[in-house]
């Protein structure tokens, strides 16, 4: 492992704003994020994936009274989002250190408002699409942790993810659900928000469209 690596491990063991194992809060934040962590009412977006958690520090500043968590196994990428969070004293940001197949372990059901799946691995090959996360065994979790009428939101360079998501959601009860394959050129466009994720200013860079779409779970 390199140093930097290492270094960023260890300064995120001393980082208020991230949870992750062998931190007191860790065992024991499912449905006390509001009361235990955040001290406010407010609701919670979830940000899956979220590599250095563009939209949980992007979206902070502009939603007061809303609060973010950033989930990812990789610490050594939401230690920049952490920083970014304390440079700026966002108290209505949090890091998740966890596997998002264990999320109902953090989040309790209802906890969720909103969830944001920006540019998740695409797992292209067949016998990955279990671990796709949009498939159906992520959907029924997200489902049962979100409030009714919450929103998912997903973005994505990748048509096969993308059109795959489409065909999961032919068999879902859901409602509300809006999508494009060009973004950038669409009305959907107001969900954009202003930011960019890492992987999302590459793919823009290389030309390529920006998918998104959104959904509400119908009870
Ligand atoms: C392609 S990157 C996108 C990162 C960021 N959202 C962006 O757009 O720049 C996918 C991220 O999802 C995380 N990830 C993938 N599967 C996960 C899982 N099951 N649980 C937690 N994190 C996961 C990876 O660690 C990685 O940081």
């Amino acid at each position: 492992m390199s140093r930097r690596k290492l270094q960023r491990y260890h300064e995120n063991t001393l980082k208020e704003n991230i949870l992750e194992p062998g931190k007191p809060l860790y065992e024991h934040i499912r449905g006390r994020w509001n009361e235990d962590y955040f001290h406010n009412e407010y609701p919670i977006t979830v940000e899956l994936g979220c590599g250095r958690g563009e939209y949980s520090t992007g979206f902070a500043p502009q939603f007061p009274y809303r609060n973010f968590v950033g989930v990812d196994v990789k610490g050594d990428r939401m230690w920049k989002g952490a920083l970014i969070a304390e440079a700026q004293e966002l108290k209505n940001v949090a890091f998740l250190r966890a596997t998002i197949d264990f999320l109902d372990q953090f989040f309790a059901p209802g906890e969720i408002s909103e969830i944001w799946l920006p540019f998740p691995d695409p797992r292209p090959k067949e016998n990955q699409e279990k671990r796709r996360l949009t498939s159906p065994r992520y959907l029924q979790l997200y489902r049962k942790l979100m409030i009714p009428g919450g929103m998912v939101h997903l973005k994505t360079d990748n048509s096969q993810l993308f059109d795959f998501t489409l065909e999961v959601l032919k068999t879902e009860k859901i409602k509300d659900l809006e999508y494009t394959r060009d973004l950038y050129h669409s009305e959907l466009m107001r969900y954009h928000y202003g930011i960019q994720t890492r992987y999302e200013q590459k793919y823009v860079k290389e030309g390529m469209n920006i998918h998104y779409l959104h959904f509400k779970f119908d009870e």
